[in-house]
């Protein structure tokens, strides 16, 4: 439900599930569905649980960053990324050929670790670009009508677009996102997203590639932020209540 509501905090960024949709009528179909190069690729999601989720004892792996006794749990260690990533990228060469590269457009500022990774673990070129997008609504609800902060730097029509997610939680960022890139032109749109949250989906959003379905908790790390915070750590975890509490 909204259990994934990052715990309201001035200045923090729009973002995150939960609150009534105002469905701009995008709900159901993001209206480029068939521009995306295929079905979705559902054998490559793991599906991780609470109980998936390593609890800090002693050794606490937030302290090495400056966190210390931040973090509740480890959800997704740096290696189990890292294998992800790696799987996420070969299927995603699969599906494209040397001669026309996915243009990859990392969505600011999440997704950041994740196409470092992602772009260096891919076997064929790619190229890449940087969106920046906010979505207007409450502190902790994701309303679905987005205001570009930084657009792509060039025209993509022809281009075969990969959109680089760090994850997908409501969904109608990138439903807004979709429906906007495909009136450019690209000969095709696909998404790749690090990490999705089933439960609390609200709009129908086709995401191909996607590495792990989580519970609706509050992530940090690898990209993921609160209050622009734990960003900067190399694993997903799980923040302290008492942090936001
Ligand atoms: P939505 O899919 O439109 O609801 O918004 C997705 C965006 O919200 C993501 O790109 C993240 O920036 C942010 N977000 C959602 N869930 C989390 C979380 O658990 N931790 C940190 N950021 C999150
Ligand atoms: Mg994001």
């Amino acid at each position: 439900m909204t259990g994934s509501d990052p715990p309201s905090l001035a200045g923090t960024a729009p973002e995150g599930g939960g609150g009534v949709v105002h469905s701009d009528g995008a709900a159901g179909s993001n209206g480029v569905a068939n521009l995306s190069g295929g079905e979705s690729r559902s054998h490559l999601t793991s599906r991780i649980t609470n109980a998936d989720a390593i609890p800090i004892g002693d050794a606490d792996p937030g302290a090495d960053h400056g966190y210390h006794g931040e973090l509740a749990a480890i959800l997704i260690g740096e290696d189990d990324l890292k294998a992800k990533i790696a799987v996420l990228a070969k299927a995603v060469a699969a599906d494209h050929d040397m001669d026309t590269p996915p243009l990859l457009v990392c969505v600011l500022k999440g997704a950041v670790m994740f196409v470092t990774d992602f772009a260096r673990a891919l076997p064929i070129p790619s190229e890449l670009e940087f969106m920046a997008v906010t979505s207007y609504g409450s502190a902790t609800s994701s309303s679905g009508v987005v205001r570009i902060l930084k657009d792509l730097d060039r025209d993509i029509t022809g281009r075969r677009v990969v959109i680089v997610e760090d994850i997908i939680d409501s969904g109608l960022t990138l439903s807004w996102l979709l429906r906007n890139l495909a009136t450019r032109g690209p000969a095709s749109v696909d998404v790749v997203a690090l990490l999705r949250k089933p439960e609390a989906i609200k709009v129908d959003v086709d995401v191909r590639y996607v590495g792990f379905d989580i519970p609706t908790d509050f992530v940090v790390g690898y990209g993921l932020d609160y209050g622009e915070r734990y960003r900067d750590l190399p694993f997903v975890g799980l923040l302290g209540e008492h942090m936001y509490r």
